[in-house]
């Protein structure tokens, strides 16, 4: 499973890449705003920094809804990096540029997929991943692991090519059943991604190693 780092802060970017495990990143409207980024070049520049620190893809969503300027915003952000995502959100219009820049051999993620229907729909567009956010059905009282089963169901069914991107990942059990599913990558905060190296048994083992050397050390 791909591992994709959930924020904007490049600071945080560069840590997940310097552990050596991050395949990419997500960004969205919000987790720029989070870090100050606004104006149109401020944003090209913020994506070509990203693009800079990781090996591997980068999502850039679009913040037009209608067909044309989506079509104008992605072509723009597509030339920015070969790293580059245009991250379309679930809508009808999205829908149309998805199949569009399919067939441009541009890569999209289709962003803000909530159901199964959609993740479908995503896949016959021709999306390069689908993200549906686990999370957020969560907080609302819904199973997002049972929406990624379904996903993953559907598109083995039809061998879809679009990949799962679980999104919206809060924790490191979300991350493992993810992984158990069958998911292709998620997307998760660094707490998340960090979150996964700890087991209380490996801390007091190792203080126990590092004791016991220092005894027979005589230190
Ligand atoms: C997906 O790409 C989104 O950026 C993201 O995962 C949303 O997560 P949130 O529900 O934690 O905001």
């Amino acid at each position: 499973m791909k591992f994709f780092i959930d924020t904007a802060n490049l600071q945080q970017i560069k840590e997940a890449q310097d552990l050596g495990v991050l395949d990419g990143v997500t960004t969205n409207p919000s987790l720029m705003a989070k870090e100050g980024i606004s104006g149109a070049e401020n944003v090209i520049n913020h994506y070509k920094a990203i693009c800079a620190i990781v090996d591997g893809d980068v999502s850039a969503e679009v913040i037009s809804t209608d067909f044309d300027n989506i079509i104008k915003e992605g072509h723009e952000l597509a030339k920015l990096d070969d790293k580059i995502v245009v991250k379309v959100p679930m809508i009808k219009d999205g829908i149309k540029a998805i199949k569009y820049f399919s067939g441009e051999g541009i890569k999209t993620n289709c962003t803000l997929v909530f159901s199964a229907g959609q993740a479908l729909l995503a896949a016959k567009a021709g999306a390069t991943y689908v993200s549906p956010f686990i999370g957020r059905l969560d907080d609302i009282s819904t199973d997002g692991l049972s929406l990624i089963e379904d996903i993953r169901l559907i598109y083995d069914n039809y061998a879809y090519e679009t990949q799962i991107l679980a999104a919206s990942v809060r924790h490191s059990i979300h991350i493992i059943e993810c992984a158990k599913i069958g998911a292709d990558v998620m997307t998760g905060p660094l707490s998340a991604i960090l979150s996964l190296l700890k087991h209380p048994l490996t801390d007091s083992g190792l203080a126990q190693f590092l004791a016991d050397h220092a005894k027979a050390a005589g230190k």
